[in-house]
């Protein structure tokens, strides 16, 4: 696994609002992320996300999946739009579809995905709600490598935040999202400087490596 070019070249899927594709975008603006945006992709090609990387003048696709179209023949057409621009990752960012193999398979330990919980707790949908209905007293994120196996992939960093008794799911996930817009663009730039190193077992693990001196 290596992720060697710098700076790193990124595809980001979206499918909604596009905070975290912007906290992303923002921080290679100020220089704390060694990386480019090449290309955004959308399921949804109303998604507001798309506006936010054409008004940081990257390239966007997007395509609602056809009804008579299998999940396989729609990832094979966004593989065919990405692989010109030779990114070194996918980061998922509130992509609402579950990748097919295709994808994954093209992309083995190149995509990543944030998720609002900490993971293995609360995979899916409303995680934010589920986790509140559980009664729990912390919570947070979870950026992961995504793995055919839903929310499951190996772990590469996580933050917590506090959960209160009054908290609605709306202001869990507030607190939340602003960890994410935090924790992703740290993350990619480990991934930047060659930090992430994937131990391979039967159990994959993640190793971030320490700073060079
Ligand atoms: C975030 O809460 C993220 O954890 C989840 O989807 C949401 C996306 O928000 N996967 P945004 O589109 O980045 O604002």
């Amino acid at each position: 696994m290596s992720y060697r070019k710098s700076p790193l070249r990124l595809a980001v899927f979206v499918s909604g609002r596009g905070s975290n594709l912007r906290a992303i975008l923002e921080a290679i603006e100020r220089g704390a992320l060694n990386a480019r945006v090449e290309v955004v992709w959308s399921n949804h090609p109303k998604a507001p996300a798309l506006e936010i990387a054409k008004n940081f003048g990257i390239q966007t696709y997007a395509k609602l999946k056809p009804h008579k179209m299998s999940s396989a023949a729609y990832d094979k057409l966004i593989l065919d739009l990405i692989t010109p621009y030779e990114v070194d990752l996918i980061a998922l960012a509130g992509y609402f579809r579950i990748l097919s193999p295709v994808l994954i398979r093209a992309f083995r330990w190149k995509i990543v995905n944030i998720h609002p919980s900490l993971l293995p707790s609360f995979p899916g949908l409303h995680a934010q709600k589920q986790a509140i209905e559980y009664g729990v007293k912390i919570s947070g994120c979870t950026l992961h490598f995504v793995t055919e196996a839903l929310d499951a992939g190996p772990v590469i960093a996580q933050r917590v935040v506090p959960v209160f008794d009054d908290d609605t799911e709306e202001t869990l996930a507030e607190r939340i999202l602003a960890q994410e817009h935090q924790l992703y663009p740290e993350v990619l730039e480990l991934f930047a400087e060659q930090r992430i190193i994937l131990e391979d077992g039967k159990k994959p693990q993640v190793r971030i490596l320490s700073a060079k001196k």
